[in-house]
This record gives C-alpha cells, structure tokens and sequence, in this order.
C-alpha cells in the first residue's frame, strides 16, 4: 500500500473527528448487540466512577476500542438493523443495500468509538480498485453504515451516509457526486444540490479535498475486501 494514500487517509480521518454531523446524539440502542467485555467492565466499576454513557459530544471522549474481532460481531449483529434504516427512510436507491457487495471485509474503526463499513450497487463494483480505479461510472452508488459503542458497552446505530454518481453537470466542484446524510432514526437529514443541500454542504467541503481519487476516501488497506 502506498505511503501517499495513507497519509491522505488519516489526515482526513483527523479531519472527520474535527468536524462531526450534529445529527450523531442518541440513537435507538440494540441491547442484543452489546460487547460482552466493556459491559463487564463497566459494571465492574463502582457506579459513581463510570464514565457518562450518552455524552454530548461523543467524538471528544476517549470511548471503548474494539478489538476487531469484537468490531465483526458486533457489525454481523448490527448490520440487518442498519440495512433497516436505509429502507426506512425510503430512499428508493438505497432499498437492495443490504444485498451489495461489502467494500470493506469487516466493520472497523474509523474515529473513536465509531465503527463502519461501506458497501455499494453493482455500478460501483470499481471501488475495489481504490486509489488505482478509474472514476465510477453514472448510476454508482456507495454507502457507509455505522454503529457506535457506549460506555457501558451498549451499542448504537449511527447516521448513515450514501453517494451517487449523477450525470456531467450535477455538481462540478465534487465529480458530479449525490451526497446524502440518513440520520439514526432514518430521516433523509439533506441531498446535496436537492433537498436541505445546505445540510450536507459539509460533506461536498471535505469530500473536495480527494479529488485526486474521484473525491473518495477510500478504507484502510487492512480491511479492504479483496476484488
Ligand atoms: C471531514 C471530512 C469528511 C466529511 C465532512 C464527510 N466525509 Fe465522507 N468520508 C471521509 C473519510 C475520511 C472517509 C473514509 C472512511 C472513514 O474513515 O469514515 C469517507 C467515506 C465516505 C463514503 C465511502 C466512500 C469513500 O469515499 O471512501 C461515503 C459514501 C461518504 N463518505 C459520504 C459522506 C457524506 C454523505 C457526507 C456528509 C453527510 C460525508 N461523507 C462527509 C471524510 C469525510
């Protein structure tokens, strides 16, 4: 794996953690899902000493780190749910996402606490040429789903974020790429150049800065999917 790429990954991984969606606060828990070890841990701890499970800003605490193995199961428990959301919020593109190919080979974590994968249609296939591919063609379409882990080793679902390759002349600042935000509880929070654009701005600024690789970012090589 090249250095470049590496580099480009982290520093917009650091990026990511500075300039967090507001929509992330408290989502629908799945108690089935919760990591046996932290919630041991956690109710070992004498109950004044236990770190706040719902905090304002989640980014900002040093929140429990999976191991992968951990990380797997608990994405294999969370993934139907998450699948859910997508449908629930009837975005019609996203409805067959819980059949696409997985971009990523397992959940991993992508800033503190919070775990992710990110799979895409048929159209997409290419992805998995990463930093090699040409640009995906029109009709693309990739997801990135997610779960975070509380303190008390309750897990959450978190909001889910979806790109799709529009026609020349969508919008020329980010390789005509769709940016649309699905809060935890399933609302369509904004498209860009669509419905509340001005909600997913953010999403254009950042995803601007990898136009050297059709403005995507890609996974960390260890937990890319072969292709
Ligand atoms: C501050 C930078 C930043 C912002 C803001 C941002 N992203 Fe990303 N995005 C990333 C990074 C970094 C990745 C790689 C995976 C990871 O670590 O989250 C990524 C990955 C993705 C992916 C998987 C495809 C790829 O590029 O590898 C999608 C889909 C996506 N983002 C959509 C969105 C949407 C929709 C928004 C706005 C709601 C958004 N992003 C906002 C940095 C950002």
């Amino acid at each position: 794996m090249k250095a470049k790429a590496i580099a480009t990954f982290f520093a917009a991984v650091v990026a990511v953690t500075a300039c967090q969606p507001q929509t992330s606060t408290v989502a629908p828990s799945a108690p089935d899902c919760t990591v046996p070890r932290i919630a041991a841990a956690y109710q070992r701890m004498p109950a004044p000493q236990r770190p706040a499970d719902v905090p304002p800003r989640p980014s900002l605490l040093p929140t429990p780190e999976l191991t992968d193995q951990e990380a797997a199961s608990v994405g294999d428990c969370m993934r139907p749910r998450l699948v859910a959301l997508a449908r629930a919020s009837g975005d019609l593109r996203l409805i067959g996402s819980g059949e696409w190919r997985r971009f990523s080979s397992q959940f991993y974590s992508s800033e503190h606490g919070r775990y992710l994968e990110v799979a895409g249609n048929a159209a997409a296939a290419g992805f998995l040429e990463f930093e090699d591919g040409a640009p995906l063609p029109v009709g693309a379409v990739v997801t990135k789903r997610s779960y975070r882990v509380l303190q008390s080793g309750a897990v959450v679902i978190d909001p889910q974020f979806a790109i799709e390759r529009m026609p020349k002349g969508y919008d020329d600042r980010v390789g005509d790429w769709k940016f649309t935000l699905i809060s935890a509880t399933g609302a369509i929070v904004g498209e860009s150049r669509g419905r509340d654009g001005d909600k997913v701005e953010f999403c254009v600024e950042c995803h601007k800065s990898a136009w050297r690789q059709d403005f995507l970012f890609f996974i960390p090589p260890p937990y890319r999917a072969k292709g």
